[in-house]
């Protein structure tokens, strides 16, 4: 595009964006136009684990179980887990515990209302200041999402990787250069809404879309090739083989520590390895372990494959049930819970999978 054009188009961004807004944007979500910053917070935090639709039940849940964040400070750590579960990453709720009672304590229960406060919270990166700041505050601070990215890309033909320190700077710029001063809020959503409704990733609304005269990548078909990431996502192979250890009517669990997955949360003693093991390597890994002695168990069932895919792992494994024949001395970390209890401990959803299926 040449200079011109390019200004030409820049200039008419935010007013074209607005009109569209104003006038064809139908998408009904809660949290807009929501002015409180701890709901706004709770609502973005929500939503980079998951899609909008998605996102809603745990949202009002959450509203409902913690309308404040006095609520939600004091809430015990078990409960907001419970909460969040099936969200995955559990380092977010963590921070939102640990955000939620720095306010509720330090700052008697007030957000902090600039974008640079906002920003030193624990678990709030640029993305989320910006958006509490403009939604809460009206603050002049552009989002950058993946949902931006897209639209930038695509209508002014930039070819920049967005997962790079010079693509972020770069579009974090021509954000900020765009954003309707005046109405930071309102431009932010209406940039969010336009690319996960018009703008998507695949099949977009190309053809009614406000920005086709000026849309480079429409012009020189280049939808599909933009975006442009740099790295390739390397998915790494696990393969969990859970043994559900019953005697009488009592399972052992043990809660998951260290630097990994789905920390905190609650699992059956595991067996993981890099491939998918037949009976007989079950049997072997299980002596090796040395948990029980082989005279003190039978196998009783081993579950079809559950598979879940994430960002950067793929998860298949299986359950196996195993009957002790006698009460076992126990590692010290597990425990015997009663199968009724076991709705009491957030679980990872693979194992809820497959609790679903008992
Ligand atoms: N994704 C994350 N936050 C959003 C918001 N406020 N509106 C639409 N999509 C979003």
């Amino acid at each position: 595009m040449k200079k011109v054009e390019q200004s030409e188009s820049k200039s008419r961004f935010a007013s074209l964006l607005l009109k569209w807004n104003k006038e064809k944007n139908d998408r009904q979500m809660p949290w807009k136009g929501e002015k409180d910053p701890y709901k706004i917070w709770l609502s973005e935090i929500i939503l980079q684990q998951t899609r909008v639709e998605q996102g809603l039940s745990y949202y009002n849940a959450f509203i409902k179980t913690f309308p404040d964040v006095h609520k939600l400070a004091k809430a015990p750590d078990a409960k907001v887990f419970k909460l969040w579960e099936g969200l995955g990453y559990y380092t977010r709720c963590r921070n939102l515990l640990i955000t939620a009672r720095f306010i509720s304590k330090e700052k008697k229960g007030v957000f902090p209302d600039s974008y640079e406060t906002i920003k030193e919270l624990k678990g709030i990166g640029p993305y989320t200041a910006a958006a509490i700041s403009s939604f809460a505050f009206n603050l002049p601070h552009a989002v950058v999402d993946g949902n931006v990215f897209r639209v930038l890309a695509r209508v002014f033909g930039i070819a920049t990787p967005t997962d790079t320190t010079e693509g972020k700077k770069m579009f974090t710029a021509l954000a900020e250069e765009l954003l309707d001063r005046k109405q930071p809020g309102l431009y932010n959503q209406a940039i969010m809404d336009f690319g996960a409704t018009v703008c998507k990733p695949a099949a977009p609304l190309c053809s009614d879309c406000i920005f086709k005269k000026h849309c480079v990548a429409f012009n020189n078909d280049l939808i599909a090739t933009l975006p442009v990431k740099e790295k390739k996502i390397t998915v790494k192979q696990r393969w969990f083989y859970y043994l559900m250890m019953e005697y009488k009517n009592e399972v052992a669990i043990v809660q998951r520590t260290g630097k990994d997955i789905w920390k905190d949360l609650f699992e059956f003693p595991l067996i993981e390895v890099t491939k998918e093991m037949n009976e007989k390597n079950i049997i072997k890994q299980l002596n090796m372990k040395e948990w029980f002695a082989t005279a003190d168990y039978t196998i009783e069932n081993i579950s079809p494959l559950f598979k879940q895919q994430l960002s950067h792992q793929s998860i298949s494994g299986k359950f196996i049930t195993i009957k002790l024949k006698r009460k076992i001395k126990l590692k010290s970390d597990w425990r015997l819970v009663t199968k009724e209890r076991l709705k009491n401990f957030a679980f990872p959803q693979f194992i809820n999978q497959y609790l679903k299926t008992k």
